[in-house]
């Protein structure tokens, strides 16, 4: 059920709620525990742990095998969609700063995953093109810039197969989705051409998680 106010936008959630919840679905064992503590310098902005959790039941659903994000930080997202990777699975995870790259090497090595798992170091604008050649993808993952949301889209319904899915954080965009800026119109032409593509839906998570399959 739903009603008044949480059809209009109220949560909830609570501080402890959320504690208790993600210690129930989506506890952190070591490796987990160890990518979301980001160091000294490293902006904590991964996503939260029920996000991290869908997004490993999102590929396991869809037996995932050949799967790209933008935007790996520090490698927390990257372990849970690896671990939700069919056993051949590989994932090619692209990240801007060098030295969120290094560390989310180490954090991915200590998962067990760094066979599975490429960190490319670029744009993702750069990168992307180059990845052409392995598809067609199973998911495709938007957790980086939000001003490429739109290119970054494009490029994710051009390369995934029928049934694929696109996956966008951040939707909400802080609360700025329908603002006059460049961001703002990035990405509400990401949902746009979500919308066209696939079957899709905003899933209210705190800031908004598209998802897609496309048709
Ligand atoms: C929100 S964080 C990613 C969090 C990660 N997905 C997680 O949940 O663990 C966004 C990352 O995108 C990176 N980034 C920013 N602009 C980028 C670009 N143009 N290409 C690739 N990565 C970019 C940032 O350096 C940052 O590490």
């Amino acid at each position: 059920m739903a009603d008044k106010d949480s059809r209009a936008g109220s949560r909830y959630t609570t501080p402890a709620i959320l504690d208790y919840v993600n210690r129930t679905h989506a506890p952190h064992d070591a490796a987990l525990a160890q990518a979301f503590e980001v160091p000294e310098g490293i902006p904590a902005i991964q996503v939260g742990p029920s996000d991290g959790r869908m997004l490993y039941l999102l590929m396991r659903l869809i037996n995932a095998t050949k799967v790209v994000e933008v935007g790996t930080l520090v490698g927390y997202s990257a372990i849970h969609i690896a671990r939700g990777l069919a056993p051949t699975g590989r994932l090619w995870s692209i990240e801007f700063e060098p030295r969120h790259a290094e560390i989310a090497h180490a954090n991915l090595a200590a998962a067990g995953l760094a066979d599975r798992v490429s960190v490319l170091v670029g744009a993702g604008r750069e990168i992307l093109p180059t990845l052409a050649q392995e598809a067609p993808f199973d998911a495709v993952f938007i957790d980086a810039d939000k001003v490429s949301y739109d290119f970054y889209g494009a490029w994710a319904l051009e390369n995934l197969r029928p049934g694929g899915l696109v996956i966008g954080d951040n939707a909400y965009l802080f609360g700025e989705l329908t603002e006059d800026s460049d961001r703002g119109r990035a990405m509400r032409s990401f949902h746009e051409q979500v919308a066209a593509a696939c079957d899709s839906v905003c899933v209210p998570t705190p800031d908004g998680l598209v998802v897609g399959i496309k048709r």
